[in-house]
């Protein structure tokens, strides 16, 4: 069978595909400790699970509107509003299965041939992956150890071209779990308001904070026009599989988005946009929680990290990720994958997963117990001393 020529310029995320090769060495019987996952490893607080329970049972089982439900557009509105700087409105937020459709439609609506992206790179895989489908030209922003895995702000005006269609920035950050600095934001900002670029600002783990609060690019000026914010409920709630992402869109974009969410999944399940109210309007406690219990594990895992032969690790600033140099082992990003997995039974990522930039590092994530973290560091130093 032929397949279109676009399908060759998709790429993946290849975390799905490696959990998938851990999992099948767990079922023939080897003992794995997993740090491959973004996800967090808590269940859903009960009474969101309540919520969706009782939307089931009260008819919350046909289509919505396409953007989201009305009551639910505005409770996100009123959640984001507190954090974006100026009042969001109902009209400009737009509820997804998921927060990865966000990047998708905006991709897809904004660019083309002609235009250029700019990415984080290392960075989440599938903004550059989105770029190339849309035919439009990825551009790397390089974030680099020295900088805290940061962007160079000189470099970044350096790639910015009148081309520029859109610029994409995730703080804080998946792989590298960086958050990018105040006067950093202001200064992309300023840059994007120069070359009239829009920006994908992709918050989704806004509640990840080991230090610090979370700023949102939005606070600056001119970009409450320009700017997309992809959020979601999926790390902040632990409900990665109820698929309920939301962003606030310029107006220009709103309507694009909708026809976009029409041609494709209709809309976001009802019982799981119901169950967001609960989410956003209860309490914020098991979320705090959550993130105390990362905290701990983080200063595990970093300690751990830096006593390993060769590796070498940055304090995170926020998200559940440590992005350790391995270049100090003499092994390359995916040999240190795949040794890992096969002779220690611990399954990370590659950094080459999050493009070129990642190469010499891995992600490990810390959605894992502090005993498994423990086990995993001891399994690991055994293969790297022996
Ligand atoms: C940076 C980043 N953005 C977006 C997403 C997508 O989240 P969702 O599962 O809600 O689609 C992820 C998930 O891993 C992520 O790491």
């Amino acid at each position: 069978m032929k397949l279109a020529s676009r399908m060759s310029r998709l790429g993946t995320e290849t975390a799905f595909e490696a959990l998938a090769r851990a999992k099948a060495l767990e079922a023939q019987g080897r003992s794995i400790v997993f740090l491959g996952i973004g996800e967090p490893d808590f269940d859903t607080p009960e009474h969101i699970i309540d919520a969706a329970k009782d939307a089931l049972e009260s008819g919350f089982t046909h289509y919505t509107p396409s953007p989201g439900i009305p009551a639910v557009r505005e409770v996100i509105a009123a959640d984001m509003s507190a954090r974006l700087g100026y009042q969001a409105s109902a009209s400009n937020v737009i509820v997804t299965p998921g927060g990865k459709p966000i990047m998708f439609f905006t991709i897809l609506a904004l660019a083309e041939a002609g235009d250029e992206v700019i990415y984080p790179n290392p960075g989440f895989p599938i903004y550059e992956s989105m770029i190339r489908f849309a035919g439009a030209t990825p551009v790397p922003m390089q974030l680099r150890e020295e900088l805290d895995y940061n962007p160079n702000i000189d470099e970044l005006r350096s790639l910015v071209t009148p081309r520029t269609k859109l610029i994409i920035i995730n703080s804080p950050n998946n792989p590298c779990g960086s958050v990018i600095p105040e006067k950093d934001l202001e200064a992309i900002a300023a840059l994007a308001n120069e070359v009239d670029a829009v920006v994908l600002s992709d918050e989704i783990y806004k509640d990840f904070y080991f230090e610090g609060e979370h700023v949102s690019i939005t606070k600056f000026p001119g970009m409450r026009e320009r700017t997309v914010v992809l959020d979601g409920l999926s790390k902040s709630y632990a409900m990665t599989g109820w698929r309920v992402g939301y962003g606030v869109f310029p107006e220009p974009l709103v309507e694009p988005v909708s026809r976009l969410m029409t041609n494709s999944v209709s809309c976001t399940a009802g019982f799981s946009q119901i169950a967001t109210i609960a989410a956003l309007e209860s309490s914020q406690e098991p979320t705090r929680a959550m993130v105390a219990e990362f905290r701990q594990r983080r200063d595990v895992i970093v300690g751990g990290l830096n006593a390993l032969p060769g590796v070498r690790c940055r304090v995170p600033k926020g998200a559940f990720y440590t992005f350790p140099s391995i270049a100090g082992t003499g092994l390359s990003s995916q040999e240190f994958e795949h040794r890992m997995l096969a002779d220690a039974g611990v399954s990370l990522l590659s950094g080459t997963a999050f493009g070129a930039g990642g190469e010499g590092y891995v992600r490990i994530s810390f959605a894992n117990s502090v005993a498994n973290i423990e086990e995993a560091l001891r399994r690991m130093e055994r293969v790297l001393a022996g």
